[in-house]
Order: structure tokens, then sequence, then C-alpha cells
């Protein structure tokens, strides 16, 4: 088994309100994105890791990977305005061969067991994206009225890190293009190609830091694995 990944990492983190990338925000003092990539430089699977970063962070993000010897990145690409422009940009950079994983830098509790079921998902079915059931009982709302009750043993929440064949991958992100549409997944993309994309049922600390409370969670989630 053998994978790369794109990460893309080049967003604002404007949800945080932490007035800078929340990537560079530290957890146990050491920076979320280092925490992210020490899954995949720790994992023999990933053959390579090709990072988007936002114009302007060359030098600050290449003097992070050097400090924590961080050694499988490949490339530094140039994030673009959306994440998806992001990982389209890393998409280039790939090899063309095999299979590409997109994982958010925002997700460092990711584990191995969970990637390389889904890169053997993906070896065979060519798509498959890391999920959990759906906690909550969700309802589509219109100007703060429900308008509908959504059966919840058929929601799942998606993660990263989601697994494709390259070319799959390559295709999709082409024809959204072509289409102008902008998705918040990368499935999304793939999934108007009309191909299946498989679940792999993963963990619900897999959490991605979005707003600040989630750095509470984190700061318990590294506390519970004591690391
Ligand atoms: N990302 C990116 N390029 C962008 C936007 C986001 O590479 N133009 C990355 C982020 O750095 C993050 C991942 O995509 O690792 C998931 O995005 P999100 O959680 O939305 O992060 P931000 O866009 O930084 O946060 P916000 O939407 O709150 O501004
Ligand atoms: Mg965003």
């Amino acid at each position: 088994m053998s994978y790369q990944v794109i990460i893309p990492a080049a967003g604002q983190g404007k949800r945080m309100r932490a007035g800078k990338n929340k990537v560079l925000l530290q957890l146990k003092d050491i920076p979320i994105l280092i925490h992210t990539l020490r899954v995949f430089e720790l994992d023999d699977a990933c053959k390579g890791i090709i990072l988007a970063i936002s114009a302007g962070d060359e030098d600050h993000f290449s003097s992070l990977l050097k400090k924590y010897r961080i050694k499988k990145v490949t490339s530094l690409v140039a994030g673009g305005n959306e994440r998806q422009h992001s990982v389209y940009n890393g998409l280039q950079a790939a090899k063309k061969e095999g299979i590409v994983l997109v994982h958010d830098a925002a997700r460092p509790f990711i584990e191995k067991r969970v990637i390389h079921e889904l890169v053997s998902v993906a070896e065979k079915d060519g798509a498959a994206v890391v999920a959990v059931p759906v906690k909550d009982t969700i309802k589509k709302v219109n100007n703060f009225e429900v308008v509908e009750t959504i059966e919840r043993s058929s929601l799942w929440a998606i993660q990263t890190p989601q697994a494709f064949r390259v070319s799959l991958l390559e295709e999709a992100h082409n024809l959204a293009l072509v289409q102008n549409f902008l998705g918040t997944d990368e499935a999304s993309l793939v999934e108007r190609l009309h191909i299946p994309v498989k679940i792999v049922e993963g963990d619900y600390d897999n959490i991605k830091l979005t707003t600040p409370e989630d750095l509470y969670f984190a700061e318990a989630i590294i506390k519970q694995r004591d690391y």
C-alpha cells in the first residue's frame, strides 16, 4: 500500500478569529500543522506530501518543516482563493499514478489505522471518504423556520482524508473548473462524475479545528491520547 497526500494549509482561519492562519496556532507547544504533518511523516505508506500554502508564507513554512524535521514534503504549492483551488494547485504537483489523499491541515488527530483502511478502499473502488454517523437531529431551515427533518440514519458527517485514484480526482477537478462548480470537499466533485464514493467509518475525535472552542476539544483529545 502506498499513497501521496495533498494538504491544504492556505486558509485564513477566519472563523477561528485568531488573527492569523489557525494551522500555525500551537497545541502542546507544537503548531497544529506540524501535528498533522507528523501523522503522514511517520506513516511508511505515505510517499510524499504536497503542501498548499499562502503566497508570502514560503520562508516561514519552510523553516517550520526544517525545525520539526518533516522530510516528506516534496512540493510547496501556492494556495488559491478557495480551498478547492488550493487542492487543485496541489494536484498539479502530484505524481500521476496510484492513490492521492486530500487532508486538511486543520485536522491533526487522524489516525494511521483509518488512513490505511481508507487507502485500501480507494485502491479497490476509486473513491472513498472518512466519515462518522451524525449524532444530532439535522433539519433543513429557511429563515429560522424548519422546512424539513432529514432522516438521521442516512446522515454521515464527512471528514478528511478523502482518497481517490489520481486520474479520477483530476477528471473531477477539471469538470468542476469547466462547470464553475465550487464544492466544500473533493468527493462532491467526484460525485458529479456519477462515480460512487465509498464511506469508511472514522472517529469522532478527528475534528477540524474551525472555531475557538475547538481548541478546548483539541487540548482534551491530546491529553487523553497522552502524547
Ligand atoms: N484552505 C486552503 N486554501 C484556502 C482555504 C482553506 O488551503 N483558500 C485550507 C485551510 O488551511 C484548512 C483546510 O483548507 O487546513 C480546511 O479549511 P477551513 O477549515 O475552512 O480553514 P480556513 O479556510 O482557514 O478557515 P475559515 O473558513 O474559517 O476562514
Ligand atoms: Mg475555509
